[in-house]
């Protein structure tokens, strides 16, 4: 396993085993998009409501890289027109296609049947090569496929040892659909907690490096932001240690449902 390992979705493409997410990267997107590629990086994560599109655009065009060396995955919102957000997306990060184009939450009605429809049609137009959910409950995921046929290739939800699902990794586990982890460092919350020190001590390495670690060794992928090259050069410095059964089992056990983003709760738990 290393930063240019792949894992293999259910309509037979490859996405890259770790992403840098964009979220609130606001000050200095298209340079920090350029480090992150030298460095390896090879997915990058981003939303039509991020604010972070145009920078990347710039940053991926500065780098000099071929489409093909780079994994983009962005997001419409609940309330777009689909179809129509596709291609704004793609307009914003001067970009073809998008690796990936995810419904970024459920709607408040309903499952967003309609949305998927969307996305399935822009996925068919070239507009994205694969499609998947944000933020989606067990139920949600089952009643849109059970209305469309189509299984997401990723649900792309909170994931870390502190909130986490068993119930929801074996229904992904079972129809095929990765779980992209985000937020997977607690937005910083929970990076002193004594089990996940200690763990990290142990290993000579970060408590971050634990919890990326930690997704990596169950298939989950996570979406790490970070903006600081320090931050950047650590987050990808996580393949030359392996976790033990013993210690994965301490961190699973750390969980109590725990959410970094403000609801305190778990957006596929409510
Ligand atoms: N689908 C959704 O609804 C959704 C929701 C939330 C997030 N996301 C995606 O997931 C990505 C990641 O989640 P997130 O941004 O919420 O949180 P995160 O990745 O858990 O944490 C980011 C924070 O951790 C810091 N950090 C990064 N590496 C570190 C390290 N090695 N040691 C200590 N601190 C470190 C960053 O600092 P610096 O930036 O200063 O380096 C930043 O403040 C987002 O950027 C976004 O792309 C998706």
């Amino acid at each position: 396993m290393n930063l240019k390992s792949v894992i293999t979705l259910h309509t037979g493409r490859e996405m890259p085993i770790l992403g840098l997410g964009t979220w609130q990267l606001n000050n200095d997107t298209a340079s920090t998009i350029q480090r992150a590629l030298k460095l390896g990086y090879a997915m990058i994560d981003t939303s039509g409501d991020y604010g972070t599109q145009p920078g990347i655009g710039e940053g991926v065009r500065k780098s000099g890289l071929d489409r093909s060396d780079f994994y983009l995955v962005t997001k419409v919102e609940e309330d777009d027109i689909a179809y129509e957000a596709t291609k704004d997306n793609l307009t914003e990060l001067h970009l073809k296609y998008a690796d990936l184009m995810l419904l970024h939450r459920p709607p408040r009605y309903g499952v967003g049947d309609g949305l998927w429809r969307s996305l399935i049609k822009a996925r068919e137009d070239g507009l994205a090569k694969d499609i998947g959910v944000s933020n989606y409950s067990i139920e949600q995921i089952q009643t849109l496929i059970d209305k469309t046929g189509e299984i997401p290739v990723v649900n792309q939800i909170e994931w870390s040892p502190f909130g986490h699902s068993k119930e929801m990794l074996g229904y992904c586990q079972e129809n095929g659909i990765i779980i992209q982890a985000y937020s997977p460092l607690t937005r910083g919350e929970r990076l002193e907690d004594p089990t996940l020190q200690s763990i990290a001590q142990v290993h000579g390495k970060t408590a971050g490096q634990v919890l990326i670690r930690w997704n990596l060794q169950q298939d989950i992928v996570p979406i790490v932001k970070a903006n600081q090259t320090e931050h950047l050069k650590e987050n990808i410095d996580v393949f030359n240690f392996e976790l033990d059964d013993n210690e994965m089992r301490k961190l699973d056990h750390l969980n109590e449902e725990y959410s970094s983003l403000g609801s305190h709760q778990l957006s596929y738990m409510r």
